[in-house]
């Protein structure tokens, strides 16, 4: 149910977002055939350029290595249905210029209906100006519908981003609004559901009976590399542990759902994060790279956390008393993000000193599902030795291609479908669970903690090892 007579409008069209991530997700769509048919791009910026300049910006981050020439022609055509304009954010004739533009791309229309897609690739401080603009000026009353798409960051803090989602309630509904975590439209997020509510054999170890630890960690191997000063005022939790990591924890435990409340009811049974269930780190140079201090647009003696580990709790009957251990770093020793659920000790038998099962979903790079289990040596003899059942995805699916994040959450936007987008409700609960310990981080109720050292290119702070153990996590070799 895509709607004809659609024009997708991408605010902050000469940035970054928008030349990496929002077009070529539209190209991509695009080329596979799932926009909308007689779609229109429209790029809209300050930045002044023609139609050439904006196409050949809004196509540089497309593959084609192998100038492919189907992909090519797709290209041409992607071009010849995009346009720009350019004004500013904060005034309104600016947008009734917008407004003209999209009116005469839609006077070629056969029948009245009129779609309006506004996607913000905006910096947050003109997230409120641009919603009222464009709701005063670019809004389509009757006979079509308007929607947004935005992306974090939603606020710093509880307290900003009510404000904050307070300010664009006012112009926007929450139907209307498509609020964007893009680890929702990675295929292993989506896939946990999947997992979890289509096996009986994963669903009945799915608890505190079964399980003794989960860990979720994030890791990255660069660091801020000259992009710091933006990097400064979130800090690694704002940036990818209340929001990435929060979302595919509340996936891999919600209940099944019946109606889309169960994130939020899932989040409300975690308490806010104490300090003591909190490591927090910041890289320094090793191996011939730059330490935080030493990208320029650093303030100097920050104390952000380039790394954190936290423990969360929830109190429901099912989770009560597992860890969850949220992990994730800039400048590690790789790129990798998983989620690893550590099941428990078998009960003492006729097998001693037993690696426990695990459960790993790695969520990139290298797509897979495996669980380490224990199998029998073969030969004459019975010793039991830790295996693992292994669904790498581009070995077993070697016909399908994984689609980008963005791919999948811009086409359910264009579809209506709010699944896989967080609420605002949701947003709100999240923002509890995190504030008191970011409050701390900020020095808001007294000195701001230190984070500890650990060197670029490491596989974190050596103050891990003991803060996974006091959460029950056993290493057994990890593969
Ligand atoms: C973003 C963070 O939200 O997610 C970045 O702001 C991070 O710091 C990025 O690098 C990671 O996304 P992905 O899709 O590369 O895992």
């Amino acid at each position: 149910e895509l709607k004809d007579n659609t024009i997708i409008v991408v605010l902050g069209a000469s940035g970054d977002l928008a030349k990496k991530k929002t077009l070529p997700a539209l190209f991509g769509l695009y080329r596979q055939g799932f926009l909308p048919r007689d779609v229109k791009i429209v790029g809209y910026a300050r930045t002044k350029m023609d139609r050439d300049e904006f196409h050949k910006r809004a196509t540089s981050y497309i593959k084609n290595p192998d100038n492919d020439p189907e992909i090519s022609t797709s290209i041409d055509e992607f071009k010849a249905l995009s346009t720009y304009v350019s004004g500013s954010y904060e005034d309104g004739a600016a947008f009734d210029n917008l407004n003209k533009h999209l009116g005469e791309i839609e006077s070629e229309y056969q029948s009245k209906e009129r779609n309006r897609i506004f996607y913000f690739a905006l910096p947050p401080s003109v997230f409120v100006p641009v919603a009222k603009n464009l709701k005063e000026h670019c809004y389509i009353a009757k006979g079509g519908i308007n929607r947004v798409i935005v992306e974090k960051p939603f606020g710093k803090d509880l307290e900003s981003a009510r404000e904050l989602l307070g300010s664009l309630k006012q112009y926007w509904t929450e139907d209307e609004t498509f609020r964007i975590d893009h680890y929702l439209g990675k295929e292993m997020v989506k896939n946990l559901l999947v997992l979890r509510f289509a096996n009986v054999a994963m669903g009945a170890a799915w608890d505190k009976n079964s399980i003794s630890n989960v860990q979720i960690t994030f890791k990255e191997p660069f660091g801020t590399e000259g992009r710091g000063g933006y990097f400064d005022e979130f800090g690694i939790i704002r940036d990818v542990l209340q929001n990435h990591l929060l979302q595919v924890l509340s996936i891999l435990t919600m209940e099944r759902p019946v109606s889309f409340s169960a994130e939020d009811i899932l989040l409300r049974c975690i308490p806010p994060i104490e300090q003591s269930d909190t490591l927090l780190g910041q890289y320094v140079a090793a191996n011939g790279k730059p330490g935080y201090l030493d990208d320029e647009t650093v303030p100097p003696q920050s104390v952000c956390p380039t790394y954190a580990a936290t423990t969360l709790w929830i109190h429901n009957p099912r989770w009560e008393g597992v860890p969850f251990v949220l992990k994730a770093g800039k400048a590690l020793n790789e790129a990798k993000v998983e989620v690893r659920i550590q099941f428990k000790d078998v009960t003492q038998g006729i097998f001693k000193d037993i690696a426990r099962n695990e459960l790993v979903i790695r969520i990139q790079p290298s797509e897979a599902v495996y669980l380490k289990l224990n199998a029998k040596t073969p030969g004459l003899y019975t010793r039991a030795i830790p295996t693992e059942m292994d669904l790498t995805y581009k070995r077993r699916f070697t016909e399908s291609k994984i689609p980008e994040a963005y791919e999948a959450l811009i086409l359910d936007a264009l579809k209506g479908d709010h699944s896989n987008f967080v609420r605002h409700d949701e947003l709100d609960v999240a923002w509890k669970i995190f504030t008191p310990i970011l409050h701390w981080i900020d020095g808001l109720n007294g000195p701001r903690p230190r984070p500890v050292a650990y060197p670029y290119g490491s596989r974190g702070p050596k103050e891990l090892e003991a803060f996974i153990n006091k959460y029950g996590y056993k290493r057994s070799g990890e593969a």
